[in-house]
């Protein structure tokens, strides 16, 4: 591969980790020039969650004229980028390899550097691109795939201090939609639900690990939910009428708005650390923001969210991250592996 002199500052990201085709223009790791995300939910809907033959073909259908439609609106043209940078990990095998082959083929052939980026470092990345920060920070990251809080030094220096021991948060609002018969994705419907209920209805369990240690849990929570609306044995629901539907959204999601919150504090407070970023797609959820933020501030603490078009998966995020790792002289070969977990 030919190496370019190019000081643009412009990377190309591109993202398929998931069921979102995405391709985005950043220059010098902050500045948005464009960002295309091209979502598959609807295809997916119907099955109530991902499924990873339908993504990896749609991504196939998608990268390119997402790509091109990034480019455009940036006002730029692929001579003008400096770099390449793509999501490698952790994500749908079959997605990843879609988007991996076409940024290694765009940095083939216009001689361009080709980075590898962790997905869920670049969503701990982008609450710092809308904010101003002070490292180090705490950086919880709770998305479809994952519940985990980092200690964040730099922007590429990320240090994980717990995570889910099973379902992640999004995870468990897009189940218990399910259950609630709700359209998918489960957390904007529960949200929307939720609005209506009372958040205290329901006494469900709060998991805290022992001994004050950190970590999150929400299968209990989740099956809690299943015996009520099911009854005990799951097969003996109460009387028609008499549950709340509203009810139950609000109280489960005032659980895990009540984990993600306890947890993250408990951690700001062992790592002796002021600034939280809160990011990935259970991010958008608006009580999440309430409680966090005034929980955050009752300690002198200060939480930040990106907003929720840069929380949930986008390319803006992998450009932006990319940008720092080619600055510390990451680059890929064209070898480079899609890793799933
Ligand atoms: O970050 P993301 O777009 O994809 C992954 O990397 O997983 O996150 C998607 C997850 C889904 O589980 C979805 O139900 C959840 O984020 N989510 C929400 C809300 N909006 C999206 N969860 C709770 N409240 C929301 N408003
Ligand atoms: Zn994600």
């Amino acid at each position: 591969m030919s190496t370019r002199s190019s000081d643009s500052g412009l990377v190309l990201g591109i993202e398929s980790s998931c069921d979102e085709t995405a391709a985005a223009v950043v220059r010098r790791g902050r500045e948005v020039l464009a960002s295309i995300v091209h979502s598959q939910v609807d295809e997916h809907a119907p099955f109530r969650g991902v499924v990873p033959e339908i993504a990896g073909r749609a991504h196939l259908r998608w990268l390119l004229p997402v790509v091109d439609q990034a480019l455009e609106r940036a006002g730029v043209g692929l001579d003008d980028l400096e770099a390449v940078a793509v999501t490698q990990r952790p994500g749908l095998i079959g997605s990843l390899l879609v988007g991996l082959s076409g940024a290694k083929a765009l940095a083939f052939a216009r001689g361009l550097p080709l980075v590898g980026v962790h997905h869920i470092e670049a969503h701990a990345y982008a609450a710092t691109m809308e904010h101003e920060v002070a490292y180090p920070l705490l950086a919880l990251v709770v998305s479809g795939g994952h519940t985990a809080l980092y200690r964040m030094s730099t922007p590429t220096r990320l240090d994980k201090l717990a995570e889910t021991l099973d379902d992640a948060a999004g995870e468990a609002f897009d189940k218990v939609a399910s259950l609630l018969e709700l359209p998918y994705p489960g957390g904007p419907s529960i949200a929307r639900l939720a609005e209506g209920g009372r958040g205290d209805a329901f006494a469900f369990p709060r998991f805290a690990p022992r001994d004050g240690r950190l970590g999150f849990s929400f299968s209990g929570l989740k099956t809690a939910v299943l015996y009520t609306l099911r009854g005990q044995d799951a097969a003996s629901p109460p009387p028609a009428g008499t549950l709340a539907r509203a009810d139950v959204a609000a109280s489960f999601q005032e659980a895990v708005v009540d984990v993600l919150v306890a947890q993250t504090l408990a951690a700001a407070r062992a790592e002796a650390l002021d600034t939280i970023v809160v990011t990935g797609g259970v991010a958008c959820n608006a009580r999440l923001r309430e409680v966090m933020v005034a929980a955050a501030a009752a300690e002198g603490r200060r939480a930040v969210f990106p907003r929720p078009a840069m929380c949930s998966d986008n390319a803006a995020m992998i450009a932006g991250l990319g940008w720092h790792l080619y600055e510390a002289g990451v680059r890929a070969g064209l070898d480079l592996d899609a890793i799933p977990r």
